[in-house]
């Protein structure tokens, strides 16, 4: 035992933890690329996303919707598929849904730019109606690639159809059955809750929305 403190005491005096320290340091970063490199990683995929004419969607759509926000956020929001104002002017969240989820984000004094908002489809199904499989299925592929570039510590799923993609989970589980518990997937955190547009039908939802919000700003460090 005396030996093992003494060999601990050896290498604490040669600096070796100040080396650990500094190298898992290094680590982090690495994996954090600097704000300006991801700003520009993000930039390219979404020329890429502009003209994408992958699925149907393509054809009936006005604007793409990217995404927006910090390029290195820890907190990552994704819900299902624009909306007719997210579709006319291009950016997601910025309807009646949109500006409830903003609300609430304020009632913790985050502003909207800390975070990042995606959807799980880039363009408006047509009459709002529900993304079918195929087109989820091909959209995927973009939200990974933002997922990746990104490297949120926490991804908060808005409503069911985010919650199932992410979690690979069957089609038709209930947002029910998976809200407010924590999933680890890669490494990330990722918390399903409700989506913002059924609070708005549904106001009884508010009060564990604003809990599940809470549980993924604390774990992604920024309450
Ligand atoms: N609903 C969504 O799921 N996403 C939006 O961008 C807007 C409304």
């Amino acid at each position: 035992m005396d030996k093992i403190k003494q060999f601990i005491n050896f290498l604490n005096e040669i600096g070796y933890e100040e080396i650990r320290v500094k190298m898992e340091k290094e680590k982090i970063q690495e994996q954090k690329p600097s704000y300006k490199k991801t700003e520009t990683l993000l930039e390219k995929l979404k020329k890429e996303i502009l003209k994408c004419e992958k699925c149907r969607l393509a054809a009936t759509r006005t604007n793409v919707v990217f995404g927006e926000g910090n390029p290195k956020a820890n907190l990552m929001f994704i819900g299902e598929a624009p909306g007719e104002q997210e579709d006319l002017q291009g950016r997601p969240f910025i309807g009646r849904a949109g500006q409830l989820l903003t609300k609430f984000l304020n009632l913790f004094e985050i502003e909207r730019d800390r975070v990042y908002i995606a959807n799980i489809v880039k363009c408006r199904p047509p009459k709002n109606r529900n993304p079918q499989p195929d087109e989820i299925k091909t959209c995927f592929y973009y939200l990974e690639k933002q997922i990746e570039i990104i490297k949120p510590k926490v991804i908060i799923c808005l409503g069911a159809f985010a919650s199932r993609t992410i979690l690979n989970l069957p089609e038709k589980t209930a947002i029910s059955k998976t809200r407010g518990k924590e999933f680890n997937i890669n490494g990330v955190t990722v918390i399903p809750t409700f989506h913002p547009a059924y609070l708005l039908r549904n106001r009884r939802g508010e009060s564990d929305f604003q809990k599940d919000l809470e549980l993924g700003l604390k774990i992604a460090e920024m309450i």
